[in-house]
């Protein structure tokens, strides 16, 4: 005479074959493993046996339950299979397959990457800052006072916990000397962001890479050829390079860049592409500050520091007309870059 157990497995296992669909497996599943299953029920009813008879009968069970439970898990695994060659059968293989669109790299990526591979080859390593910016790092840090225009609620996108994002790429300047101390020399590629109105030149989100120089005795000519070399190796070798005096509240003294190029097909005009100089000492002071150090003591160190327009550079570069096309992802213009 069977086990009553093996009897339920028994009962269990015809009811698995049987089933048609997975939902009566479920149900079988449920009657014999669940909860208050017939199987599992007799973990209760163990606790009224003989003490030697426990050890026999709980073997059982678990062989019993593992049984049930694997006959299910197959059944199972056949449903799915049944179901996957069924929709495998609708499939017609004579049709012509759906071409996979290969994409390629936004030009904006290409200026990216071609700005970085030429401040690499003179040494600098790449730093990283957030797009979500304190006002430390935007404004206070690079000697921006609270009343400057840039602060302006009008000017620049604040969020309502007081942070921003950043206006300049410059922020990464701060962040990388907090966390390093000089000789330096760093680039920052990446997005930031004004109230601008929007036009063909002005997009709210835009462009920079950032570059910055900290060590003993660097000088504006440095930086002019840091910068000569720069626009020459990305415009090509006869292109003017042209240094106007201006003013920033991070540098002293202060330059705008603008090149010319009759390779370039804007020929003879000069175009603004970048704003340097030499770096503020109330900059390194801030940062002393923030690291609670004299790293960046101004009578021993100096630099320079630059940020690129690269919406700009990649405008002339490839003679994009409106810096709105960036951002349109309109196939029609992205193609041409491919
Ligand atoms: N942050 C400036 C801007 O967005 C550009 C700039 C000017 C960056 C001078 C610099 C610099 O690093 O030294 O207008």
């Amino acid at each position: 005479m069977p086990h009553p157990l093996e009897q339920l497995r028994d009962e269990a296992l015809r009811q698995i074959e049987s089933a048609t669909d997975e939902q009566a497996l479920e149900t079988t599943r449920v009657k014999y493993l669940g909860r208050s299953g017939s199987i599992s029920s007799w973990g209760e009813k163990m606790k009224a046996l003989a003490k030697e008879e426990k050890p026999v009968v709980g073997k059982l069970l678990n062989e019993v339950r593992n049984a049930v439970t694997a006959a299910i898990e197959s059944r199972n695994a056949q449903f799915h299979l049944q179901k996957e060659s069924g929709a495998l059968a609708k499939i017609d293989i004579s049709l012509p397959g759906t071409p996979h669109e290969i994409g390629s790299l936004h030009p904006l990526h290409q200026m990216h990457e071609r700005g970085i591979q030429i401040f690499r080859r003179m040494g600098f390593a790449l730093a990283e800052g957030p797009d979500v910016e304190t006002e430390w790092y935007c404004f206070d840090a690079l000697n921006t006072p609270p009343d400057h225009p840039a602060r302006n609620e009008q000017d620049t996108f604040y969020l309502s916990d007081g942070r921003l994002l950043r206006t300049h790429t410059s922020t990464v300047q701060i962040r990388a000397m907090e966390s390093a101390p000089p000789p330096l020399r760093v680039i920052a590629s990446g997005a930031a962001y004004r109230r601008d109105e929007v036009d063909a030149t002005h997009s709210a989100q835009f462009h920079q890479i950032e570059g910055l120089y900290v060590d003993e005795n660097v000088s504006v000519a440095d930086l002019k050829g840091e910068l000569e070399f720069f626009m020459r190796e990305l415009f090509g070798p006869g292109t003017d390079v042209q240094f106007r005096p201006h003013y920033f509240p991070f540098t002293e003294p202060s330059l705008e860049v603008y090149v010319r190029s009759k390779a370039l097909k804007r020929g003879e005009q000069w175009i603004e592409v970048a704003g340097c100089g030499m770096v503020h000492p109330a900059v390194f002071e801030a940062v002393n500050k923030a690291r609670d150090d004299k790293a960046y003591e101004p009578e021993k160190w100096s630099g320079y520091a630059c940020g690129l327009g690269m919406d700009r550079l990649a405008m002339i570069l490839f003679d994009i007309p409106d810096i709105r096309l960036f951002a349109q992802n309109d196939l029609r213009f992205l193609r041409q870059f491919a």
